[in-house]
């Protein structure tokens, strides 16, 4: 998997965040690999629209992983081949979102606190996809089940071909720092490569990473809201390039416009302009004058009036 892949910085999924248009233009920034947000493996299952839209790839110009959520190896075993036909190259197994509603279900981050069931979804997965499959899991449930060496290697021997870790448990949710001792661990745990996820805002973040840990490639999350720059450098940083200058203010409108035409592109007008005001906020998010158009820019209606707003800054 990772071979193939033009460099070693990855887009992370993100839901409501990492969609079409956040993922292609992530890749325009150079990101080796992208994640498509989770989607439930019964959504596909039962042939929901909405969840097959998030799948859709586009006209990324790198690899796509479909990130499928799921606790039933039969149902994922039925619908992981059908990622390819939306464009994506690969599968990715969500073990580690944390939210209430997912894990209540047994899905994400659940998986976890059931290695055996666990395993027997890598290996449906694996056996199915017709591509290879990826896993993502967080440090642990609580500071007092701290197990990602041990799902990690469940993993491995299942066949899966690279493993994501968010050292943080899911009892941290996104609080406090993630522990990237626990990654250091995996990577000394497992033979296959291992992605290191958390806390990565700058590029320098992203080469301590891969100095402390041994990781063989970074997952950039929230640090790229509002900042896709952050992958650039991180190429650059990792590449052995210099860092292109910041961006400049008239680049960060400029972008943020194109970004939000994309995504009503995608969506619609209707869907779209409410989709894109938080990224509105994120691309101005520090610019002066900024936190009086948040509130404009939090009811805008349409892509006019969102133009108007961010080119009064
Ligand atoms: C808004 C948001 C949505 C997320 N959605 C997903 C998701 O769908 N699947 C997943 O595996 N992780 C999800 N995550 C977790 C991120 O992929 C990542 O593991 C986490 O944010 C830590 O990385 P960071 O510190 O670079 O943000 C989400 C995070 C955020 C902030």
């Amino acid at each position: 998997m990772i071979e193939r892949l033009k460099n070693r910085v990855f887009l992370a999924p993100m839901a409501g965040v990492a969609d079409r248009a956040y993922r292609e233009i992530a890749a325009e920034f150079g990101a080796g690999l992208v994640f498509t947000e989770m989607v439930s493996a019964k959504g596909l299952y039962y042939n929901d629209k909405k969840t097959e839209a998030l799948l859709t790839a586009g006209d990324c110009s790198c690899p796509v992983s479909a990130q499928i959520f799921g606790h039933e190896p039969e149902i994922i075993a039925k619908v992981i081949s059908r990622v390819k036909n939306y464009g994506a190259t690969f599968a990715d197994i969500n073990a580690g979102c944390p939210t209430p509603k997912i894990v209540s279900n047994g899905d994400g981050a659940a998986l976890m606190k059931n290695p055996e069931l666990f395993g027997e979804i890598v290996k449906s997965a694996v056996k199915n996809a017709g591509c290879e499959v990826s896993v993502k899991i967080r440090k642990g449930w609580n500071d007092e089940s701290v197990n990602a060496v041990e799902i990690a290697k469940i993993a491995e021997k299942n066949g899966a071909a690279m493993i994501t870790v968010h050292g943080r448990t899911v009892a941290q949710q996104y609080s406090g720092k993630a522990d990237w001792d626990i990654i250091k661990k995996v990577v000394e745990g497992v033979n296959i490569p291992v992605v290191g996820n958390g806390d990565i805002f700058c590029a320098d973040d992203a080469v301590r990473m891969i100095e402390k840990t041994g990781c063989a490639a970074v997952m950039l999350g929230r640090g790229t809201l509002g900042n896709p720059w952050l992958i650039r450098d991180t190429v650059c940083a990792l590449g052995g390039e210099k860092i292109p200058p910041p961006a400049s203010f008239d680049e960060k409108i400029s972008l943020a416009l194109r970004h939000i035409g994309l995504i009503i592109k995608y969506k619609g007008e209707y869907v779209g302009v409410r989709e894109a005001r938080k990224h509105a906020m994120w691309y101005v998010k520090g610019v002066r004058g900024s936190s009086a158009v948040k509130n404009l820019l939090s009811k805008a209606q349409s892509f006019d009036e969102m133009k108007n707003i961010l080119t009064s800054l």
